[in-house]
């Protein structure tokens, strides 16, 4: 991100936003738990649009867990698939916008053609710089912090790095965006009070809000609540406040 950019204070560089409550929005009308992540999938431009028109920055979804794997072989394979039609219709559209489109989690572990996809897309919009959209897919927060250490360990046993040099900023060097600046503001809808292994390291000093709209219902005036309460809070950061 260009740094020296100076943002309003009261509106979050970085959104941070966990998708719950797909299935329970679908079981609701009666219909398969598949049409609520379909509704689900199509609400990201939806919301992008939205985040980009209030200055916000960056934006980090959550859409599929390392721990999701274990639902019905039929659910994981539907969102695969839902995953690569995002993909494949929206890419044009974050050209146009200018977005900076990535992928977070263990995307070696994802089925071929998905991968594929991946990566032509974030080859084709790495230089863009208007917005950042990360994706989190396999993603778990406990499994970014093991990759990140895997990485450093290498380093120090090749000798290419001092353990006396690791302190927090090195480490952060070895996230999945290491560029990008940490969630200020982190969003649950679905309202479970949880953050089900999401962003671990990165949500530190995050301000939390959890509605219980579900997420194929979310809309401009929620997020506008949300936007209303975090302008309002006091981030102290440990420090007091000034006299
Ligand atoms: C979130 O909705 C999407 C994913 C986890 C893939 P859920 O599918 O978890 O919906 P609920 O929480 O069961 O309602
Ligand atoms: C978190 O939701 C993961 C995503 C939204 C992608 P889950 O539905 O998997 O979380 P739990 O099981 O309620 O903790
Ligand atoms: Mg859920």
């Amino acid at each position: 991100m260009n740094e020296g950019t100076v943002f309003s204070e009261k509106i979050p560089t970085h959104l941070a936003i966990i998708m719950d409550g797909n299935g329970r929005w679908a079981k609701q009308r009666g219909l398969p738990r598949t049409e609520g992540h379909r509704v689900g999938m199509e609400k990201i431009r939806e919301i992008m649009d939205i985040c980009q028109k209030k200055g916000i920055k960056v934006l980090t979804l959550y859409a599929f867990s390392k721990q999701n794997w274990n639902r019905p072989k039929r659910e994981v394979n539907f969102l695969m698939k839902k995953f690569e039609n995002y993909l494949d219709t929206e890419v044009d559209t974050l050209m146009e916008k200018r977005v900076n489109f990535r992928v977070i989690g263990r995307v070696k572990e994802l089925p071929f053609n998905l991968r594929k996809k991946i990566k032509k897309v974030m080859d084709k919009t790495k230089n863009n710089r208007d917005f950042f959209l990360n994706l989190a897919i396999n993603y778990g927060g406990q499994e970014e912090i093991v990759d990140a250490v895997k990485i450093i360990s290498r380093l120090v046993k090749e000798s290419k790095v001092s353990p006396r040099k690791i302190d927090v900023e090195f480490f952060k060097r070895y996230l999945y965006t290491p560029d990008l600046p940490y969630p200020d503001l982190l969003i649950r809808t679905g309202g479970e009070f949880r953050v089900s292994n999401f962003l671990l390291w990165q949500i530190a000093y995050t301000e939390f809000w959890v509605t219980k709209v579900f997420w194929p219902d979310f809309k401009e005036e929620h997020l506008e609540e949300a936007l209303i309460d975090f302008a309002k809070r006091e981030r102290r950061f440990g420090a007091i406040k000034e006299e």
